[in-house]
């Protein structure tokens, strides 16, 4: 981080369901422009801690700064306004509208004749045409409906619809999952042109390799806690995977010096959550 203002600065989040502390004092920082990768295994609470960023999940405990000011949002629309963006891991799409009109779904233009308002569709397919040729996203025909289109299109179609708002931060959830190697170079593709404009993007996925790709900076999250960050050039994937797993001492962080024929066995124990290193924003790594 370049020690300017924070896009988004997130302090001592907590959330818990029933007896599950979901997210446990978790901080994050994002920088103008920056795309961060969130990690951790299944249930760590990426999905919650980026829902509690977007207005989905109000959280228990913690503040959220965009841009320096202090924000909270009871609804999505809350942070939409503040130009926060999230495409969820179901994609929320609209099966039997076209591509035209998912992309504009719930704003659609309208044109008034005889003082009686008409979905202009005209107007609609143009605009839906430069925003996604300006996003370099291609799809056959953007009449056709959705449902027909591939599982990377339809991704491409939901980032696009949230890249339309004009986000400052657009959060994606494990975009690339379910997709084939060629859609998964398209959503990555557009992932970097997002970012060279400026927005700032966070990162959910699984797909360790894309991180490297992508990101600049990468959140590793660990039962409900923010237990390490790194700089994507500080970092490969073997560290990443330990930090995912839990490990406690990785090959990294004991200055390479694992020995020949050591067993990881012997590294691979969970530690008891407090034992865990709990590194915050902004420490530098060790
Ligand atoms: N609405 C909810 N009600 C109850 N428990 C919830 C709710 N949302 C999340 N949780 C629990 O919080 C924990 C974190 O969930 P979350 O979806 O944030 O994990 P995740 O890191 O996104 O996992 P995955 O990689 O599997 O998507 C899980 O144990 C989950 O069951
Ligand atoms: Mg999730």
């Amino acid at each position: 981080m370049d020690g300017g203002v924070p896009r988004v600065r997130m302090r001592g989040i907590s959330k818990r369901y029933g007896t599950i502390q979901t997210l446990d004092d978790v901080s994050l920082d994002l920088m103008p422009g920056e795309v961060l990768g969130l990690v951790g295994d299944n249930g760590a609470g990426k999905s919650t801690l980026s829902k509690v960023l977007s207005g989905a999940v109000v959280p228990d405990a913690g503040t959220i700064e965009i841009d320096g000011r202090a924000v909270a949002f009871a609804s999505p629309a809350e942070a939409r306004a503040q130009h926060v963006e999230m495409v969820y891991q179901d994609l929320s799409l609209c099966d039997t509208v076209d591509v035209a009109g998912n992309l504009f779904l719930g704003r659609e233009p309208r044109r008034r004749v005889l003082g009686i308002p008409f979905l202009d569709k005209p107007r609609m397919r143009a605009d839906a045409a430069a925003m996604l040729t300006s996003l370099g996203i291609s799809v056959p025909d953007i009449t056709v409906q959705v449902e027909n289109l591939s599982g990377g299109q339809r991704q491409s179609i939901a980032i696009g619809r949230a890249a339309s708002f004009d986000p400052k931060v657009l959060i994606m959830d494990e975009p690339t999952a379910a997709l084939a190697v060629a859609e998964v170079e398209a959503v990555l593709e557009l992932i970097r042109t997002v970012s060279a404009r400026g927005v700032s993007v966070i990162l959910i996925t699984h797909r360790l390799q894309d991180l490297f790709l992508v990101c600049d900076r990468l959140q590793v999250m660990y039962e409900g806690r923010a237990i390490a960050q790194r700089s994507i050039v500080d970092t490969d994937i073997e560290e990443v995977v330990d930090l995912i797993v839990g490990r406690k001492f990785t090959a990294r962080s004991a200055g390479h010096a694992r020995p020949a024929g050591h067993a990881r066995s012997a590294e691979t124990a969970r530690p008891a959550r407090s034992d865990r290193p709990s590194d915050s924003p902004g420490a530098s790594p060790p």
